[in-house]
């Protein structure tokens, strides 16, 4: 499997450390064009969102399939249509942690189960590196949505840390913590090249699918 990398910073660098398969970069020194990109079996992208948006008419157009990772940008309007149109399958996420999808399969059985804590209390801390911009992070508003339950979220910027999200269910007389503690942007980096591996080894209908449904039925869950 040949891979077309764009970007190659923070998390495009671990891409490139952690592939079995060769990989080619396309960044600011090396822009990506038609007729080098149609030549690659898989697209990932690790391009901040506007860069990455820029670029996805003549991703279109390469009729190759994308993993893409970019955040911060919004997609076109009725983007998965476009691609149903064109017989394209592309995989997006904001994070492509598999442990991520693991921790909502468990958020999802304790909002299953909660009712049998009346006094509960429900809260939602995530911790992230003093350049994140947004917050509360999407992982953390993610995890609220799986919860289904109304919960508070805080949110602390510090040092280099790569992503803590802490899920708190407290009652007066115990306390059950579900939480996920990225380490190293590797993870990310493994995410998006399992879902390459996928897209290339067992083609998706045609469409935008996110990660976590692909991982999910993937598990048959
Ligand atoms: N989905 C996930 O799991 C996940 C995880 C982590 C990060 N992300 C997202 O991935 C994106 C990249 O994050 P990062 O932390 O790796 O960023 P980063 O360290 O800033 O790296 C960005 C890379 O993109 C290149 N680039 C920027 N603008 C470009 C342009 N116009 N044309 C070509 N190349 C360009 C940069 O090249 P130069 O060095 O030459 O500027 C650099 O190689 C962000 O949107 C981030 O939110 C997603």
């Amino acid at each position: 499997m040949r891979i077309a990398l764009l970007g190659r910073g923070k998390t495009g660098s671990k891409v490139l450390e952690l592939s079995a398969h060769a990989v080619e970069v396309f960044d600011r020194s090396r822009p990506a064009t038609y007729e080098a990109l149609k030549e690659f079996d898989v697209i990932i992208s690790f391009l901040p969102g506007d860069a990455f948006r820029e670029l996805i008419p003549l991703l279109l157009e390469t009729k190759r399939p994308v993993v893409t990772g970019s955040t911060g940008f919004a997609w076109p309007a009725d983007f998965d249509r476009v691609l149903k149109e064109k017989g394209l399958a592309w995989i997006h996420a904001t994070n492509f942690s598999l442990g991520v999808v693991v921790l909502k399969q468990l958020i999802q059985r304790l909002g299953q189960v909660s009712s049998l804590f009346p006094k509960k209390e429900l809260s939602i801390h995530e911790v992230h590196h003093t350049k994140k911009v947004d917050a509360p992070s999407g992982t953390a508003l993610s995890m609220k949505e799986w919860l289904h339950q109304d919960c508070a979220i805080t949110s602390e910027r510090t040092g280099d840390v790569v992503g803590l999200h802490t899920l708190t269910l407290a009652t007066p007389s115990e306390t059950i913590t579900l939480g996920h503690e990225a380490k190293d942007r590797g993870l990310f980096a493994e995410g998006a090249l399992w879902a390459a591996d996928y897209l290339v080894s067992k083609p998706l209908t045609p469409g935008l699918h996110p990660f976590q449904k692909v991982v999910e039925t993937h598990l048959s869950l």
